[in-house]
């Protein structure tokens, strides 16, 4: 099982970005614990802030690996290009975000990704991720 959690902008400023919304810990820390916790799994991460660039990995490993884990961030609002490159791959896409978007501004509550992935999970701070993973394992 071969599964990438694929970060879009800001993600790499978490454990220092809005800790009220975002917790304490930085994603490389929980990063670890999820390689510790599924050594069953062969799980890659990657991040970015550049629209194409996640473009870009979604395009390179979606033909071959099991899963997708997908927190586009802002993108998620914004990016009909992003969206595109879900629908077009065939690598599963499970979305997710550390908050409750729906519990924010108007503007969180529209997501270009959710109509064409598998599922989504937010509002479960960095365990939405662990819930992300769960899911590939039936
Ligand atoms: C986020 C929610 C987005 O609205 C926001 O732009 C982010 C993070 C989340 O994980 O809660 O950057 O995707």
């Amino acid at each position: 099982m071969k599964l990438i959690i694929i970060n879009g902008p800001n993600l790499n400023l978490l454990g220092k970005r809005e800790t009220a919304i975002y917790g304490n810990e930085t994603f490389k820390d929980y990063f670890l614990k999820l390689q510790f916790k599924y050594t069953e799994i062969e799980l890659e991460y990657f991040q970015s802030n550049i629209e194409g660039e996640l473009i870009d990995k979604i395009q390179a490993v979606g033909f071959d690996y099991d899963g997708i884990i997908l927190n586009a961030a802002a993108y998620t609002h914004t990016s009909v290009a992003i969206g595109d490159a879900v629908k077009a791959i065939e690598t599963p896409v499970v979305e997710v975000h550390i908050s409750n978007t729906f519990a924010r501004e108007d503007f969180r509550h529209h997501s270009y990704i959710s109509p064409v992935a598998k599922g989504v999970i937010l509002g479960f701070g960095m365990q939405s991720y662990d819930l992300a993973i769960q899911s590939f394992l039936s």
